[in-house]
């Protein structure tokens, strides 16, 4: 698969906000390998999420918590959005192109990393899938999931992607959108979804590396038991997509979040100029959107 170049910042970024050449430094080395530890990865996530859901949780303004996708042709993928959804049009157009437009007809979804739920809301409205399924390590994520959305076939759980609580071949589909980074054991991750999925079912996987940690993901990718049949480079598009929400996402943290987590926020969303955006601009980290299936 050919990498896009993504050197140079989009036009549209102030370059006042633009990083300096980027070196990390010791703290940020030790976070990095505490964070990457397999044994501390998911009780730092869990403790993260709920950390995250209980500081917005009230006001519920990160409904979806992706990195969002805009494509070029003026970042629409969606041209039909309900007024409510479209400031989160980014981060519901990630959950779009994933799984493409309306192929979930009928089917039986499993989406594991759901987060809060507003994905899996939205693929309801979207891609109208007869259930769907939403499961996340984060109690105090499917908490509020379960609050928000009341739909008929739309379900969520508290559990763990490297340990599904399903029987084998429960589904028809899997989604899983930027969730897998904080996994320890990606292999055992896409076991279980593969075990779970019944024949002929189709799994779609969005998420970005480190381009250190590239290799082992792909590798898990390829080795695994799935057919890969489409594989793509979105990290341009998510650019986009994180460039346009920047401003947005520093107004909610203004108004919501104490200053001394500003700096942790703003790289956990990764807005203009936080080192995570900068990351994908310089190619240090890449955002893939995979389609598997199990033959
Ligand atoms: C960046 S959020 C994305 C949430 C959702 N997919 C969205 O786009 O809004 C990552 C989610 O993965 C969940 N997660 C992390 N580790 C997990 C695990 N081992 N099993 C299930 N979910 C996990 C987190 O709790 C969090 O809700």
């Amino acid at each position: 698969m050919k990498r896009r170049p993504h050197e140079s910042p989009p036009q549209d970024i102030p370059s006042s906000q633009a990083c300096p050449e980027w070196k990390e430094t010791l703290p940020q080395k030790f976070l990095r390998h505490v964070f990457d530890a397999p044994l501390l990865r998911k009780p730092i996530w869990k403790f993260w999420y709920n950390f995250a859901a209980r500081v917005d949780g009230r006001a519920g303004h990160l409904k979806l918590m992706n990195f969002g996708y805009a494509p070029e042709e003026g970042g629409k993928l969606l041209p039909d959005l309900e007024p409510a959804d479209e400031p989160h049009r980014n981060t519901i157009q990630m959950y779009v192109h994933a799984v493409g437009r309306k192929p979930l007809d009928g089917l039986d979804v499993l989406e594991v990393g759901c987060g809060r739920g507003g994905g899996a809301f939205s693929l309801m409205k979207y891609a109208r899938p007869r259930t769907l399924t939403g499961l996340d390590l984060s109690p105090k994520a499917v908490h509020l999931a379960r609050k928000a959305y009341a739909l008929p076939g739309l379900s969520f759980l508290q559990g763990d992607a490297e340990n599904l609580p399903f029987p084998d071949s429960s589904f028809d589909a899997a989604v899983n959108v930027e969730s897998s980074h904080c996994y320890p054991n990606i292999r055992r991750f896409l076991a279980e979804v593969f075990r779970v999925l019944r024949p002929g079912g189709r799994f779609y996987y969005v998420d970005f590396r480190r381009i250190a940690d590239l290799p082992e993901w792909e590798g898990a990718v390829s080795e695994s038991d799935f057919q890969v049949l489409e594989k793509e480079d979105i990290t341009a598009d998510v650019v986009r997509a994180l460039t346009r929400d920047s401003a947005r996402k520093e107004d909610l943290m203004r108004a919501r979040i104490p200053r001394f987590l500003h700096p942790a926020f703003r790289k956990f969303v990764c807005t203009v100029g936080s080192e995570n955006y900068q990351s994908f601009i310089e190619g240090r980290r890449y955002y893939y959107r995979y389609l598997l299936v199990k033959d």
